[in-house]
């Protein structure tokens, strides 16, 4: 029964951007197709002891070989867009070796959006670092920045005729934090200080790659996905105040900061001490050059306390007792993105916001009349247009919504057991199978 706080397409502007998102380890599989060479996720997920239930990408949803079937279910969505990632891996085989075979993949697929009329938004990093690199330095040798600008430049000299919307890098966060700090992503390092510089070679490659975008693709939109969270504090102590000021410091602003040209923000630069990243001249201006929209992933709120002697920031996140959750533990909170889309607008001139990633785990089950019944994916969804609709009638200018995600995949550290799809799949026969959320988001589109 659609309640009458129930968001209408309607609602929204005509060219408001609709959306659903995958990434390349996450659904490809066919890990050794056609020269593709190892990322840092095949030899992380072959580590015991990495992957929740000892598996990894490597046949996944097995989209290299049905993504046209796949794309007829985004197309059987009705979404205008797509967003996918595309894999270093497959497009270079050694530093400077372009594996055109690779590229060929991606022409196809992008070719096959366009034809069922979704725009394709192309992310080009989405954690799947070729091995090569990583056996070179990985992200903290600074020749992985210029490696990226080259890979970069190549994708969007064969793709930038058909693909306007680029996505350098998705959730840096992650790749700093998860991949080289707490060791729980690939490449499964744990050194505070080579984090940081990590951090510091994604956005200056993040620059380079802009500058290969705008030469290569005069109409390019380019912009990046971050994972941002709205935090409040635990109580309202001085002290948990002040925590949760350092946590949005290295969560939120040590993005943002440098990216809206206000260089590393200082408490946190300083509070890191030796930790902090080499910079060189002209860094900064790089990672500050105008881009076109900021991508928001945004999936939950945190609360946060102090804790002296606790991380590197002396504060721990505390799990709030009574509030909904997702299957993976994360706060279900619709108005946490209302919060967050306001803040990022009063202090940041991020241009127009899309929602580049939103969704949520829960058990699913594949009923035995074949059907996935999933109501609590469909509130979750529902609630979270409702809550763009409150953020832009406060006057946030966000301009697209991306449904994580269109199929299940391999969840990174927890393998197949986390399932984020609109569409189920049963990764025994690869059969796909639309949720009743699914069902909703295309009701949902296909209305008025
Ligand atoms: C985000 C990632 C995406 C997916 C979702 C659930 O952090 O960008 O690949 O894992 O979380």
């Amino acid at each position: 029964m659609p309640s009458p706080s129930t968001p209408r397409r309607a609602d929204f502007p005509a060219d408001f951007i609709w959306g659903c998102a995958t990434s390349s380890y996450q659904i490809e599989g066919a890990v050794t197709a056609d020269g593709r060479v190892p990322s840092i996720w095949d030899v992380f997920a072959a580590q015991p002891g990495t992957i929740r239930d000892g598996s990894s990408g490597a046949v996944a949803c097995d989209h290299y070989h049905r993504w046209p079937e796949d794309l007829d279910l985004a197309r059987q969505l009705g979404v205008n867009a797509y967003r996918f990632s595309i894999a270093w891996p497959r497009v270079f085989s050694a530093r400077g070796r372009l594996n055109t075979a690779g590229l060929d993949f991606y022409e196809r697929l992008v070719d096959g959006m366009l034809a069922r009329g979704m725009r394709p938004w192309a992310t080009l990093y989405h954690w799947d670092l070729p091995q090569f690199l990583q056996e070179q330095g990985g992200w903290g040798a600074r020749s992985t920045a210029t490696a990226f600008a080259e890979f970069a430049d190549a994708v969007s000299r064969r793709l930038g005729d058909r693909v306007q919307h680029w996505i350098t890098h998705n959730e840096p966060w992650c790749t700093v934090i998860h991949g080289h700090y707490e060791g729980i992503h690939a490449p499964g390092l744990r050194d505070f200080r080579l984090a940081l510089q990590v951090g510091h070679h994604v956005l200056l490659s993040h620059g380079l790659a802009l500058q290969a975008l705008r030469r290569n693709v005069p109409q390019a939109r380019v912009g990046l996905a971050l994972s941002l969270h709205p935090l409040r504090a635990a109580t309202d102590s001085a002290a948990d105040q002040a925590a949760t000021q350092r946590h949005d410091g290295l969560r939120n602003r040590w993005f943002l900061d440098p990216l809206y040209g206000r260089g590393y923000p200082q408490d946190i630069w300083q509070a890191v001490g030796a930790a902090a990243p080499e910079v060189r001249a002209g860094d900064l201006d790089l990672i500050a050059a105008p881009t076109d929209f900021l991508g928001v992933n945004y999936y939950f709120p945190e609360v946060v306390a102090d804790a002296p002697g606790q991380g590197v920031l002396g504060l721990r996140i505390v799990e709030q007792a009574g509030v909904e959750r997702t299957a993976f533990g994360w706060e279900v909170s619709p108005d946490g993105m209302v919060d967050l889309l306001q803040r990022l607008q009063r202090d940041y001139p991020t241009g127009p916001i899309y929602i580049t990633e939103n969704g949520a785990s829960f058990e699913d089950r594949l009923g035995p009349d074949g059907r996935v019944d999933d109501p609590q994916r469909q509130a979750y969804l529902a609630r979270h247009l409702a809550a763009l609709l409150r953020a832009r009638a406060a006057g946030c200018d966000v301009r697209g919504f991306f449904a994580w995600s269109l199929l299940d995949n391999f969840e990174w550290a927890q393998g197949y057991v986390r399932r984020f799809g609109l569409a189920y799949v049963d990764f025994q026969t690869q059969q796909r199978v639309l949720k009743a959320s699914g069902q909703w988001y295309a009701q949902f589109l296909h209305g008025r």
